[in-house]
């Protein structure tokens, strides 16, 4: 799909330090970057804010060209805009973390949003690469990428950064939700969370931050940059 400029994709399961990796692997590399997670967090928020009701799924539909969604891809200060507004922090609330998954199955949204990863991923003059993290990145978006990779981590030590994260005292209640969000994003109907074809797994339980980013760099270098 997009032959001259360098793609990682990074596709795996909620709380597998996939961000951290991706930023990591893109700002060592001079690489961009692109949060699809964000881009569909960023509709849920709008849905929210309408007062659309995430659950139904017609509804979701109706409305789901009318946001203007903007990704900036610089791995050091991503920014995420609706209409303009500055929605980092708002996409990151338990309201948006929960109502997320039934957004993310419905068909037209999926197809939306694919339209405007691929514009982003096409969208730099000068193609330097770019580090793409999501669900569905390296089965969907860019089938083709020459370097994909399927991020995990045992659901305690998952559960236990995310708590750790958002200062969340309940470490049991926050596994529940993460195994209840990978259900359904596992489950759901078009463009599942799957293993890519050619995607590389890593288990990064029991690894450092800085071991899974040296891990992926090599990686990326061995294609060549
Ligand atoms: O990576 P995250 O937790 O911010 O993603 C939020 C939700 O968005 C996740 O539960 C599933 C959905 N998502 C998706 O369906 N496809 C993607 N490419 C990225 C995220």
């Amino acid at each position: 799909l997009f032959p001259d400029r360098l793609v990682v994709a990074v596709d795996g399961t909620s709380g597998s330090g996939k961000s951290s990796t991706c930023r990591g692997v893109a700002t060592r590399l001079g690489l961009r970057y692109l949060d699809t997670g964000a881009m569909f967090r960023a509709m849920t928020w709008w849905m929210l804010e309408h007062g659309v009701d995430v659950h139904d799924p017609a509804a979701v539909a109706a409305r789901c060209a009318e946001p203007v969604l903007e990704s900036g891809t610089d791995p050091a200060a991503p920014t995420i805009t609706v209409d303009g507004v500055d929605v980092a922090a708002a996409i990151r609330t338990d309201a948006v973390t929960g109502s997320v998954s039934p957004v993310s199955t419905v068909p037209e949204v999926r197809a939306r949003l694919l339209r405007l990863q691929r514009e982003i991923i096409g969208a730099d003059v000068q193609p330097v690469g770019i580090v793409v993290e999501g669900r569905d990145i390296g089965s969907v978006v860019v089938p083709d990428a020459p370097v994909k990779l399927y991020l995990t981590a045992d659901a305690a030590a998952r559960a236990s950064r995310r708590a750790a994260e958002q200062g969340a005292a309940d470490v049991a209640a926050t596994e529940q939700l993460l195994l209840s969000r990978d259900a359904i994003d596992s489950g759901r109907a078009t463009a599942p969370l799957v293993m890519a074809d050619g995607a590389v797994h890593v288990d990064t339980t029991g690894y450092t931050l800085d071991e899974v980013i040296e891990l992926v760099v090599g990686m990326v270098d061995r294609v060549g940059t």
